[in-house]
């Protein structure tokens, strides 16, 4: 099969049920809470994407087994110091951000260096900003260039509690920490920007001695030694992030309804759902429930009889993060200018993301004039392209390559998308549920 996607024609309308893989950021902390819990912890619907298979390699180097079969995957927890490894172990964390800064937080206190490595585009990625922190707790770091992978971690079993201020809304940044925290005596003490909260909610449900006090735009964390980690059965809600590309696929169609079941609605990750409601899609959640303190629900999407532009709210930046490529989609149709801004984190992801907005959106003959932090994107409900458009060279960021394939069904041209392999990252399943809409 060849590495590259040809679509040369739209969609038509549709009105389907349809469910996605697991979630991302869930699974891998599912796989790491697990490997220093107590006995065997099991997942259903866990996501085998490369991140998370990355996660349970991971593991597997520190002595801890697992076992996948059908839709259950097990994992051997040994307790909190059941890590066994040899000197000079390398990590290899691939594409994933989260499974590298995480678990940077877990080994804290590693008597033997620990190299930790990834693909192209990790290896460009900040990791000056977990190395920060955990040297504060009196762990050692090397680091290429001084911010970049390879990083060699060297940890001491001599931990000193610290306070630290997370400034950037990096989920990744918090629960690293936090995790050292557990590691520690003492109480280590974070202010943090208010991002995704999956770790929080996770050391609640294991009642590890986690106190959280919320404040407007902040929330501070306190966090003691942690002696038992309790085995943790998970039953994995789809992902909100792979949802995204049927909301807005459903928000850029005519006459058209989605609904997407089983979906983590988590109040950090609903960013998307708040702006595109602006923007007068019309979207509801049904099935409400509360699973391990995450709320969880079907999604009903409507498309609109017009799209309106927006100002986009800094407060949504965070809980919307990994979705602005795709949200850009639903601002190149709208009735007006819209103006996103203070998203200087969107440019240190898998790829530089708001430079492949903007470059998505410049093929596609959409407007934009952006700055290093923000963009504003003129739209056009009647957009449709009629031209050759090939996206490639994007660091097989796997959010480029699904926007791509979103754009190119929803307002035509000719597209050569490059790197099909990139969904194997985060969603492995994105073509054959695409598919289900349109053979491609
Ligand atoms: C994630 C946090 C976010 C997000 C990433 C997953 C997580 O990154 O972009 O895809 O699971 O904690 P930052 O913490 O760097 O913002």
């Amino acid at each position: 099969m060849p590495n590259s996607v040809i679509i040369k024609s739209k969609i038509d309308k549709f009105n389907k049920v349809i469910s996605v893989s697991g979630d991302k950021s869930i699974s891998i902390r599912w796989v790491l809470f697990s490997s220093l819990s107590d006995g065997i912890s099991k997942a259903k619907n866990l996501l085998l994407s490369e991140d998370v298979l990355a996660a349970l390699q991971a593991i597997k180097k520190l002595g801890i087994k697992s076992k996948i079969n059908k839709n259950i995957c097990k994992i051997y927890g040994k307790g909190i110091d059941g890590y066994k490894y040899k000197k000079n172990i390398k990590i290899n964390a691939k594409n994933s951000g989260t499974l590298g800064r995480l678990i940077l937080g877990f080994l804290v206190n590693t008597p033997h260096p620990i190299k930790i490595y990834g693909d192209k585009s990790l290896s460009k990625r900040d990791f000056k900003r977990v190395s920060d922190p955990l040297s504060n707790f009196g762990a050692k770091f090397k680091l290429k260039k001084n911010k970049n992978l390879p990083i060699y971690i060297t940890g001491t079993s001599n931990l000193k509690p610290i306070k630290y201020i997370e400034n950037k809304g990096s989920a990744q940044c918090k629960s690293s920490v936090i995790f050292a925290g557990m590691r520690t005596n003492g109480t280590t003490t974070i202010k943090a920007k208010k991002s995704r909260n999956h770790t929080e909610l996770l050391c609640n449900y294991l009642k590890l001695p986690i106190f959280i006090k919320k404040n407007k735009k902040y929330d501070t964390i306190k966090i003691n030694k942690v002696k038992k980690i309790k085995k943790l059965n998970y039953d994995i809600p789809s992902d909100i992030s792979s949802s995204a590309f049927f909301i807005v696929l459903t928000a850029l169609s005519k006459n058209s309804k989605l609904i997407i079941k089983n979906v983590n609605i988590n109040y950090s990750r609903i960013g998307i759902i708040k702006i595109l409601k602006r923007m007068g899609v019309r979207i509801s959640f049904s099935n409400q429930k509360l699973y391990k303190g995450e709320k969880i629900a079907n999604i009903t999407i409507h498309s609109p009889s017009s799209i309106k532009s927006i100002n986009c709210p800094i407060k949504f930046n965070s809980g919307a993060i990994d979705e602005f490529l795709v949200i850009f989609l639903v601002a190149a149709k709208a009735n007006g200018t819209s103006y996103f801004k203070n998203l200087d984190e969107l440019n240190q992801k898998e790829s530089p993301r708001l430079k492949w907005g903007k470059k998505i959106l410049n093929k596609m003959g959409v407007k934009t004039v952006t700055t290093k932090d923000s963009i504003k994107i003129f739209g056009n409900p009647n957009l449709k392209i009629n031209k050759k458009i090939v996206i490639k060279d994007y660091l097989k960021d796997h959010r480029v390559f699904m926007t791509s394939v979103i754009a190119a069904i929803s307002f035509g041209g000719f597209w050569k998308i490059h790197d099909r392999d990139s969904i194997q990252s985060s969603f492995p399943d994105f073509l054959k549920i695409i598919n289900k809409f349109k053979k491609l």
